[in-house]
């Protein structure tokens, strides 16, 4: 399981028609067991903001806080390419500003590539990311960061204009150079057109079959994510489960002097012990 995905293994992928598989992940031991499982992408998301870091969206969550987590991702991530989400903000201000912090995600974060949110208004930027030499992924479709201009958590592309200009956003931001593209909540028939047409491999959540591969939130497939799972996410695990009645367990045990036994604590030699 150790040859390290690349770009072009991600590219080639669509090519082959062998679905890409995508998961995020924020630390040392989820970056491990996603690592571990032989997840083609495993993306920093800025998810992290609410299912990790307890906000109530992705805005507020600054560059510092990505970077702290991007790091202990790639220091673990042997097979999986690690991606970075540039948070809000860092890449919206000006084309420069976005290079330098898309720099600080490679020299810093170890990270393989970037991804940012936004479609043809977004070119430019993407433009000058990959002619300094870092990948980027693009996202359009339902995008978390720009939430209170899309007026909420909706699915997008559901009129024909609408979806039109979804198809003309997936193609600029392929000719921006976007090496792939993430598709969120967009109806099934819509990303399946995005899909055929451009070359690049397109990433679905919550965007039907038809894409080129997959991606969602640990979290939330897990079911360690309380506060409300979407209508796209499949709970393969109810950790959320586990890990409380593990925890009332030792409350118990600890209260009812159960817990530690003898073999959990150490002992001095009666003879040290007489001397004291
Ligand atoms: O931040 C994130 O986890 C994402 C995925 C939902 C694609 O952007």
């Amino acid at each position: 399981m150790n040859k390290k995905i690349t770009i072009t293994d991600i590219i080639d992928k669509k090519k082959a028609k062998i679905p890409i598989t995508m998961l995020t992940a924020y630390d040392y031991p989820t970056a491990l067991l996603v690592d571990e499982a032989g997840i083609d992408i495993i993306l920093v998301g800025d998810s992290l903001a609410m299912v990790v870091l307890g906000y109530q969206d992705t805005v507020s969550i600054s560059i510092d806080e990505m970077l702290h987590h991007v790091k202990a991702v790639t220091r673990v991530a042997q097979h999986s390419l690690v991606i970075g989400d540039m948070p809000f903000g860092s890449y919206n201000i000006s084309v420069k500003e976005a290079v330098a912090n898309a720099v600080l995600f490679m020299k810093e974060g170890r990270v393989s590539g970037v991804k940012l949110e936004g479609g043809t208004e977004m070119s430019p930027v993407i433009e000058a990311i990959v002619k300094a030499g870092i990948p980027v992924q693009g996202h359009i479709g339902l995008t978390p960061q720009t939430i209170a201009a899309l007026g909420g958590f909706k699915v997008q592309g559901k009129s024909a204009n609408a979806a039109k200009k979804l198809i003309e956003d997936a193609k600029a931001i392929e000719d921006a150079g976007c090496f792939s593209i993430v598709l969120e909540a967009i109806p099934a028939q819509i990303s399946k057109k995005i899909t055929e047409s451009v070359s690049v491999p397109t990433i679905g959540i919550g965007a039907g079959a038809d894409c080129d591969g997959q991606v969602l939130v640990l979290h939330d497939m897990i079911g360690l994510f309380d506060r409300f799972t979407p209508k796209f996410v499949r709970q393969y695990a109810s950790i959320s489960k586990i890990i409380s009645a593990a925890i009332k367990e030792y409350k118990d045990d600890v209260e009812n002097k159960k817990f530690p036994q003898e073999k959990h604590s150490f002992v001095m030699s009666d003879k040290e012990l007489k001397k004291l």
